[in-house]
């Protein structure tokens, strides 16, 4: 077992895990932070994403160690208080979730997209959301609630 420190979702946390451990489980059963979801879990499906330091990564393919030091955002930190982020609201609001296994991965990557990017192209949608899969939505209404929220101010 390691000490590991790293603040995630603005607070530090320190906890003992072994150091392979998978981020996405100390995310789910160390700290039960349980927005990321295991979908493949070997680096192609997205749906462990979360934000470290700013990047978009599988946390399936996060070992513990690596997150030492590390700023994490998870889904669980991106509504603003009681109220859904913008992008959250889009996502709601067109359709963009359906049985919602790849949500959180899509808002993370829109995020991270948007920063990028704050008004995408088509292509830049595709582009930066081409790690997530999802099996339900067939993309359209995704891309479309990447719009809306790139439509909007400080999204
Ligand atoms: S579960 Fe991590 S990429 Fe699929
Ligand atoms: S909404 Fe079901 S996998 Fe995307």
């Amino acid at each position: 077992m390691t000490k590991i420190q790293f603040t995630i979702n603005g607070q530090t946390k320190t906890i003992e895990a072994p150091p392979l451990k998978r981020l996405l489980d100390v995310l789910r059963e160390d700290l039960h932070l349980t927005g990321a979801k295991e979908g493949c879990g070997e680096g192609e499906c997205g749906s462990c994403s979360v934000l470290m330091n700013g990047e978009l990564v599988n946390s399936c393919l996060v070992p513990a160690l690596q997150a030492e030091g590390a700023n994490i955002t998870t889904i669980e930190g991106i509504a603003i208080g009681q109220k859904l982020h913008p992008i959250q609201q889009c996502f709601l609001e067109r359709g963009g979730a359906q049985c919602g296994i790849c949500t959180p991965g899509m808002i993370l990557a829109t995020h991270h997209l948007l920063q990028k990017y704050p008004q995408p192209t088509l292509l830049q949608i595709q582009e930066g959301l081409a790690g997530n899969l999802c099996r339900c939505t067939g993309y359209a209404r995704i891309f479309d609630a990447v719009q809306a929220a790139s439509n909007l101010p400080n999204p």
